[in-house]
């Protein structure tokens, strides 16, 4: 028998149970950008409290960038001491950390917005240097690893799309082709640095002429072939579709998608309690789950799980902190 509270491991990374805190905004910093006490504080909850890994909230790599305004942002003057500070914090507790990229916009020096279509080789080897060296600091800030969202609607899940990728280059036409852009990223980061790279993908797209499901288990897999550790699912619409009466709509695909690669798939959101999250873990192949807004609503409710056996996060999904974009509940 699965149970949420089981010591794991995923890929290389030791876990004290198979539940990821997923990435979450903060928005919360004191004038000139650094954290704030409540951040590091909330951390430690997290961490403390039986998580099994926990991915940042994003870093984007540019100011103009479309979330900037509620992410944080690697190149402040205090990120180093900042995250060094977080990534302990986390540690102390035998956590493993992965700072999460993700960009919605890219700017190749001419254009702020270019799009799939546009971006020229140089454009495209600037992108990648940049996700690369966005590695690096997250390996001097002790995070254990990067996850880059190239999933929802962030740059590189449109650039993989065949609605929005129309090249007739070697970055263009077949999956590999498509996906190129992010699999040269991955082989550069596994060569060079001792990081878990997590890849965020969408298990499909509602546009017609976009990913199917078959297509995105391809796209894991040239993920994998490219050196990546982990695949997380996410999608934009997934809120809307589970209510949590019916089975998880992500349930229908996981497992085709487990069985088709070597690398550990991790499944989230709208899990709120143990009982059906223990349910999933034993009706189908998924080891690893993950969670966003119960850690908003309380950071440590993990805690009362692990000591009852069982409970229920007090999130009533109302979604007001993702629309705030904020890690503040605003029921509670
Ligand atoms: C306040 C808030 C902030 C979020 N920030 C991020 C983020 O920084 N990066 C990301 O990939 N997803 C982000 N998400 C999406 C979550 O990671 C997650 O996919 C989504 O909330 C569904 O999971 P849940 O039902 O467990 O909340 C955020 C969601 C919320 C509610």
């Amino acid at each position: 028998m699965k149970d949420i509270f089981d010591e794991c491991q995923l890929g290389d990374l030791k876990l004290n149970s198979r539940i990821v805190r997923t990435g979450t905004w903060e928005t919360e910093t004191e004038e000139g950008g650094f954290l704030t006490p409540a951040i590091y504080d909330r951390y430690e909850k997290i961490a403390s409290s039986g998580t099994g890994l926990i991915v940042s909230e994003i870093f984007a790599l540019d100011h103009k960038d479309r979330f900037f305004e509620y992410s944080t942002n690697m190149n402040y003057r205090g990120f180093m001491k900042d995250y060094q500070m977080v990534t302990d914090i986390v540690h102390k507790y035998n956590v493993p950390i992965l700072g999460q990229l993700a960009f919605f916009y890219y700017d190749d020096g001419d254009n702020q917005k270019v799009e799939a279509n546009e971006i020229q080789l140089e454009g495209i080897r600037k992108l990648q240097a940049e996700v690369v060296m966005a590695a690096k600091k997250f390996s001097f800030a002790g995070f254990d690893g990067i996850q880059i969202n190239m999933g929802n609607n962030f740059y590189l899940a449109r650039f993989m799309n065949p609605y929005f990728n129309q090249r007739d280059d070697k970055y263009g036409g077949s999956t590999e082709n498509r996906v190129r852009i992010s699999s040269e990223i991955i082989k550069v980061i596994k060569s060079t640095m001792d990081m878990h790279v997590s890849c965020r993908i969408n298990p499909w797209d509602v546009r017609k002429g976009g990913i199917t499901a078959d297509e995105s288990i391809a796209i894991a897999k040239e993920l994998e072939n490219a050196g990546a550790d982990s695949i997380q699912l996410t999608a934009r619409t997934i809120s809307y579709l589970y209510d949590g009466k019916e089975k998880h709509p992500f349930l229908v695909y996981v497992d085709d998608l487990i069985d088709a690669i070597d690398i550990p798939v991790i499944l989230g959101g709208n899990s709120r309690d143990m009982k059906s999250m223990n349910d999933i873990l034993n009706h189908s192949e998924v080891e690893f789950m993950s969670m966003s807004k119960p850690f908003v609503a309380q950071a440590d409710f993990l805690a009362d799980w692990k000591a009852n056996g069982e409970g229920v996060s007090i999130c009533q999904s109302c979604n007001n902190c993702y629309s705030k974009k904020k890690s503040t509940c605003f029921k509670y």
